[in-house]
């Protein structure tokens, strides 16, 4: 049994050390990622006499939260430009909190009525924004995972038999080698061999070419993939374009728009998204731009029934009778988390208007910093970012050896891509702290590593 009052006080100490934790990182006053061996690591966190000891009271959990948050990478700070998770906002952070005590589930109505319930109207919210009014929906652990699902609905849609008999043959899915590798790993694991990705002809930046969309006659095309935007360069395809052809051909539809999604919620930048309403299945992170931890993703279909059509199962102790409400004939997983709460608590406290404005803010930080950039000698900038990310080089010499220099002392947190086989720095603004005078600051160390090491690369 829980010891009430001892809750209280370690919840309080998680409180107070998140805060002090979230405040010196959003400040920037430390360094963004540290990266200390394991081996280490485990020695200055004590893991092996936690493991072998136990009995850690509030104090001791203090030293060690402490601790175990100074030597992690700091999401809520300036300087984190690298992945596309969010710098959680606090709402969704406390669902996490209540999913850690509660425990309710969403596979089987029963064992979580609101958290189902929940996730129900989240899906119902987005399903309505990206277009999809007899659509149907489910929420589930991440893009990849979401991907996986989608296209799993689109074999059940051209091959139904595959679920009994196995794949037939000569199924083969469309997509730009930009799509996220989640895409292939998807038509692996479907059973259709990596070999029938059949790739998109695209243009310089990897965007659908889509004056050379294939002549697909005589091919079973199982699904044609397009991005929304891109993992590597944040460049959208032309989902009217694409969705069009596909309509008139009668070829599933998938539009990957893990980390574009939520750009629908604003003005300025829902543009980027016309078209998703012809896609047959969509994916939407919300643990990219919709501001929670990780993990949150929802696959969205246009044809309510397409998700439940994609899973056959038996097990008698959960598959009887009418399934009601239950989401779990729809998803990979049996026993799923609570993924809605912490969408509708960032929704409930920052209104759809307040995300979207993240969103935007976001999005015009990439923008501006591209515009810094363009004004300095030495930076290549192939292309105007449309969204957060932004990849660009400086100077001749090598770029991921740069991109090491100006991580070295977690000064600043970044990634690198590879742009038309040449490795470009990328740049993905998540933090809401990241202002102009973070991103001088890059551009003045990039300038001052990368000149260092011209010639020495
Ligand atoms: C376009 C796109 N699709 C899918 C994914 C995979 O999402 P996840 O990391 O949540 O599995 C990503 C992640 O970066 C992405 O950018």
């Amino acid at each position: 049994m829980w010891n009430i009052e001892e809750f209280v006080e370690a919840a309080g100490v998680t409180v107070e050390e998140l805060a002090a934790y979230v405040s010196e990182s959003q400040r920037g006053e430390v360094p963004v990622l540290r990266r200390r061996p394991p081996g280490e690591l485990a020695g200055r966190l004590g893991i092996a006499g936690l493991i072998a000891e136990g009995g850690l009271t509030a104090r001791g959990y203090r030293d060690f939260l402490r601790a175990y948050l100074a030597e992690g990478t700091r999401l809520h700070h300036p300087a984190c430009l690298a992945h596309q998770d969010a710098a959680p906002d606090f709402p969704a952070a406390l669902a996490d909190f209540v999913h850690g005590a509660a425990n309710n589930l969403t596979a089987v109505y029963e064992m979580g009525a609101p958290a189902t319930t929940v996730e129900i109207e989240v899906l119902r919210w987005m399903l309505a924004k990206v277009g999809f009014p007899r659509g149907g929906g489910v929420l589930t652990g991440g893009g990849s995972m979401a991907n996986l699902t989608a296209l799993l609905a689109a074999r059940a849609r051209a091959a139904p038999e595959a679920w009994e008999e196995g794949v037939p043959g000569d199924l083969v899915v469309l997509a730009p080698p930009s799509a996220h590798y989640s895409i292939a790993r998807a038509v692996s694991i479907l059973g259709l061999g990596a070999r029938a990705v059949v790739p998109l002809a695209t243009d310089g930046l990897g965007r659908v070419d889509v004056r050379r969309l294939p002549d697909i006659s005589g091919k079973r095309v199982m699904a044609v993939v397009a991005s929304a935007c891109a993992t590597g360069t944040g460049l959208h395809d032309n989902l009217r374009a694409i969705g069009g052809w596909c309509r008139e051909r009668g070829v599933w539809f998938h539009v990957d728009a893990a980390h574009g999604a939520s750009a629908l919620l604003t003005d300025a930048y829902k543009h980027l998204l016309d078209g998703v309403d012809l896609a047959d299945s969509v994916i939407w992170d919300a643990h990219k731009m919709l501001g929670t931890s990780s993990l949150a993703a929802a696959v969205l279909v246009r044809d309510e029934h397409a998700l439940d059509d994609a899973f056959r199962q038996e097990a008698s102790y959960l598959f009887y009778g009418d399934q009601g409400f239950d989401l779990l004939s729809r998803t990979l997983e049996c026993t799923k988390g609570e993924l809605g709460l912490k969408i509708l608590l960032n929704l409930a406290w920052r209104g759809e208007r307040g995300v979207g404005e993240h969103v935007a803010r976001r999005y015009e930080s990439a923008h501006r910093l591209w515009e810094l950039a363009g004004r300095r000698e030495g930076f290549v900038l192939p292309y105007e970012p449309e969204s957060n990310i932004l990849c660009f080089r400086y100077g001749t010499s090598d770029q991921a050896a740069l991109r090491e220099r100006l991580m070295a002392d977690g000064a600043f947190y970044l990634t690198s891509t590879e742009l038309g086989g040449v490795r470009h720095l990328r740049v993905t603004v998540m933090a809401p702290a990241t202002d102009d005078v973070t991103l001088e600051a890059l551009l003045d160390e990039i300038e001052a590593r990368g000149k260092v090491s011209i010639g020495a690369d």
